[in-house]
């Protein structure tokens, strides 16, 4: 049984998921694109703002709560879509997502998910929203979008920023998305991690539930991982965007928004809300960090729409941050994918825990007693911007 000393924050989980899991999915999480510049600057730039102190304001109780996805959420962050997180831990989606429902909040399940919308989605309700991305067949689309319709699904988050696939060279290297069977390679792998193949070998290689049925797509998620992405629509234009809009009758919100010009394009052509992402660093290599973003998007969006942003959240602070810059909620990643590995729910429930005291303490240390009193707060009066 893990204990709570062993996990006393975010990187702890990295480092076990590490040591359970095969290089090849460790390093397909971790990985970041090129020379992964972007990657490290959505860590580095949170240094750039300080969080100013106010003292004596006799604090008992912090709240939490918050509202986006059209609902009070009990906290201010939530696992984003991550592909494949049924294969770093049997069943991982609906472990990550039953804990997301515990704790209040949404969670947004992968188009390349292990278990697909339809068996989730009962499990979940409303706190599950779709991640969708586009295939270069319509028809493919139209199974995805009737599924989610049969499923009851109120939420799509359409990714915007891979339909050109950029190289991640640890992937390269490892050859994921190229190989398409378990390799001698692979195989040692896998025996240097017998907790994570035993696994593997009792119930075998698990495939992409939406996808299962089609031949096409190969048999089992290392095949289907090389052929879903190699499927994406590379023609992706806003006119899809507002043709998705015209067949979406739920609330959809474009992720992977950089350029306040961009999220600009978003609100006229419809979308009920805005993620700023980089992909967690995996797409455009000496792009511009993430939270550097958050102020100059919510300027050009105005007060009101819905504006979350992820990539590079590893801390409580970092929440604190974007928060106070203007966006309504933060989605996390990789967190949740280590947590998973490593853990499994007991891992997941920790993580949540961890970061919503991180929260609540740095919170209270600014003086404030609820997340509505620093989405209210001028941002000078919360943040310092530290000159370069
Ligand atoms: C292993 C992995 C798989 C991902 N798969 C997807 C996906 O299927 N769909 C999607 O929209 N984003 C996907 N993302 C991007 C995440 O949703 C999110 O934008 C990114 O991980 C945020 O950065 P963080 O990991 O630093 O929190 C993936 C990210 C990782 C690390």
């Amino acid at each position: 049984m893990p204990q709570d000393r062993h996990y006393i924050n975010c990187n702890d989980f990295q480092r076990a998921a590490r040591r359970r899991l095969p290089k090849i999915f460790a390093d397909y999480i971790d990985g970041g694109a090129f020379s992964e510049t972007t990657l490290a600057r959505n860590r580095t730039d949170f240094d750039r703002y300080a969080l100013r102190q106010r003292v004596l304001r006799n604090l008992v109780e912090a709240d939490l709560s918050t509202t986006y996805l059209g609902r009070i959420q009990a906290l201010p962050f939530f696992p984003g879509p991550v592909g494949f997180m049924g294969l770093y831990r049997r069943d991982g989606d609906q472990l990550v997502g039953l804990s997301a429902r515990r704790h209040g909040v949404p969670f947004g399940l992968s188009t390349f998910s292990i278990k697909g919308v339809s068996s989730l989605a009962p499990q979940l309700g409303e706190t599950l929203a779709f991640q969708l991305y586009l295939d270069r067949d319509p028809e493919v689309n139209a199974g995805y979008l009737e599924a989610c319709r049969h499923a009851g699904v109120e939420t799509i988050f359409l990714t915007v920023d891979t339909a050109i696939t950029s190289v991640r060279e640890r992937d390269v290297r490892n050859q994921f998305r190229s190989v398409s069977h378990i390799t001698p390679a692979l195989a040692l792998q896998f025996m240097r991690r017998p907790r994570w193949s035993i696994d593997l070998l009792r119930n075998g290689m698990p495939g992409v539930e939406l996808v299962n049925d089609r031949p096409e797509f190969g048999r089992g998620a290392l095949a289907q991982a090389a052929n879903l992405s190699a499927r994406l629509d590379k023609d992706l234009t806003w006119d899809k965007v507002k043709a998705l809009r015209d067949l979406w009758p739920g609330r959809l919100v474009i992720k992977g928004i950089s350029d306040p010009r961009d999220a600009a394009i978003a609100r006229s052509s419809g979308a009920d809300g805005i993620i700023i992402s980089n992909h967690g660093g995996r797409q455009l290599d000496h792009g511009c960090s993430t939270i550097s973003l958050v102020r100059p998007i919510r300027e050009a969006l105005g007060p009101d729409m819905e504006l979350m942003v992820d990539s590079g959240f590893r801390r409580g602070t970092d929440i604190i941050k974007a928060v106070a810059l203007g966006a309504d909620a933060v989605l996390m990643g990789r967190p949740f994918a280590w947590a998973v590995a490593a853990e499994g729910a007991w891992g997941v429930d920790r993580l949540f825990t961890l970061l919503a005291d991180e929260i609540r303490i740095t919170l209270q240390l600014m003086g404030m007693s609820s997340l509505a009193e620093l989405k209210a707060a001028p941002v000078q009066d919360v943040l310092r911007h530290l000159p370069d």
